[in-house]
């Protein structure tokens, strides 16, 4: 099936023929032979349809990220490889709610963050963030060699100097599509590069290009360590805490059981277990949080942030696969919401505004969410995304979202950190 035809057919089959031609213009974008990213977008207009988004919430930054950034995401675009995607900063309200938590004490700890990514940002901020505790980071790409290329954009190898991934200097669309317009002479450039850089005499004097032998090690402290290998692979002590963020959504249901049971063993007696997903600035947060008892892991609570019921990302439907248990979860308390017309009708009417004040795809002359202003820089984006979601925590929007879903039976309340965090 062509994109159009696509485009078209699941416009009347989420969305009742009503997305607006700019949207569908941005959609009309997703290569063609790509099957992959139709097969997610598909799965992501499910879950929007379910957790009851209408098609005039569907902003053209939106349109812009599906149309466009997912075939450059997506592990088909890696070769089937899960790409080290990560962004420093990320999981900021993660690493205070777990200083914040009620369940195991402010001590000295030693915690895994599995799946670390690189550059290892979000670890680093953990390490600095916890400075009295051992943090150690893990994930199974962690490369051989990095080198910068002359204006700093970036390429990882394995051990067989193969390229595992790249990305652009500062990763906008447009320098993405420099990169990806032909995704293999990029990477032949940077293996050729690499090559180059291996048998060169000297530097050059502005840093640029530069190799690195196994980077990681330049980001170890006393506090900070890595090890090479993913879930079920790595050998290491038990933990008090295990982070693992952003990377079982790229996995089944099996996996996800079987990464339970794996975590398990690997944690101490009381020890915590955090698993979700978010984007930068933690932005769109969702996550379980596990305790183990009596050598078992009980499901403590479900939590995610008031921005995941009208997000600007795509973070929070990112599912992988159909039965991915944690958006299935997020999308059911995020239709308890948006079901109640009251509190819907209060949070837009500050929402709206606040899009419109700082010109983050605010409402068109027909009531659809549009584009951003064009003076926003990718670099403001995200933290204005976040500033938002604190002005509306402000404004006692989460409080009123968990008073929604207490009315309807679940046992929710504000956590430390704002997110509504529903106990088991
Ligand atoms: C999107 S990145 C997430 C990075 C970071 N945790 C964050 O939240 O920003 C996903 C990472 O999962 C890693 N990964 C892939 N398979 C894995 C596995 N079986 N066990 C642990 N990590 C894995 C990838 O190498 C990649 O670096």
């Amino acid at each position: 099936m062509g994109t159009s035809k696509f485009v078209e057919e699941i416009n009347r089959r989420f969305f009742n023929n009503e997305l607006s031609d700019k949207f569908q213009a941005e959609l009309n974008k997703i290569p063609i032979d790509r099957p992959d990213v139709f097969a997610m977008v598909e799965r992501m207009f499910g879950y929007i349809k379910a957790s009851g988004i209408p098609a005039q919430d569907m902003s053209l930054l939106l349109g812009e990220l599906l149309g466009s950034l997912l075939a450059r995401i997506l592990p088909e675009a890696w070769e089937g490889r899960v790409p080290p995607v990560t962004v420093a900063g990320r999981h900021q309200a993660i690493d205070r709610y777990i200083k914040s938590n009620q369940w195991i004490k402010p001590a000295k700890k030693k915690m895994l963050d599995i799946g670390c990514g690189f550059p290892p940002y979000t670890t680093i901020d953990t390490a600095q963030f916890f400075p009295e505790w051992h943090i150690t980071g893990a994930d199974p790409s962690l490369p051989q060699y990095l080198v910068y290329d002359e204006v700093g954009n970036y390429a990882t190898f394995d051990k067989n100097k193969s390229t595992v991934y790249f990305q652009p200097v500062a990763p906008t669309i447009e320098n993405w599509n420099v990169l990806l317009e032909d995704a293999a002479a990029t990477k032949n450039g940077f293996e050729k590069l690499l090559n180059e850089l291996i048998n060169a005499q000297s530097e050059s004097e502005n840093g640029l290009p530069r190799l690195e032998h196994n980077p990681i090690q330049a980001y170890e402290t006393d506090n900070l360590t890595f090890v090479h290998g993913g879930i079920g692979q790595i050998d290491i002590e038990a933990k008090d805490v295990i982070r693992c963020f952003n990377v079982l959504f790229y996995f089944d249901d099996i996996f996800y059981e079987n990464a339970l049971t794996w975590f398990c063993d690997q944690l101490q007696e009381d020890g915590l277990l955090f698993i979700g997903g978010n984007w930068a600035v933690s932005s769109e947060s969702y996550y379980n949080v596990y305790q183990k008892k009596d050598g078992q892991l009980i499901n403590r609570a479900f939590v995610f942030g008031l921005d995941c019921i009208c997000p600007f990302g795509i973070a929070s439907w990112y599912a992988n696969h159909d039965d991915d248990r944690q958006t299935a979860e997020l999308v059911k308390y995020v239709k308890v919401i948006r079901q109640d017309n009251d509190f819907l009708n209060r949070f837009y009417k500050i929402h709206d505004a606040q899009r419109l004040k700082y010109g983050l795809c605010p409402r068109d002359d027909q009531g659809y969410y549009g584009a951003l202003d064009s003076s926003i820089t990718p670099e403001e984006l995200w933290p204005l995304v976040g500033k938002m979601l604190e002005e509306l925590n402000e404004a006692g929007m989460n409080q009123e979202a968990a008073n929604v879903l207490q009315q309807n039976g679940f046992n929710a309340r504000i956590n430390g950190v704002g997110h509504i965090e529903i106990n088991f």
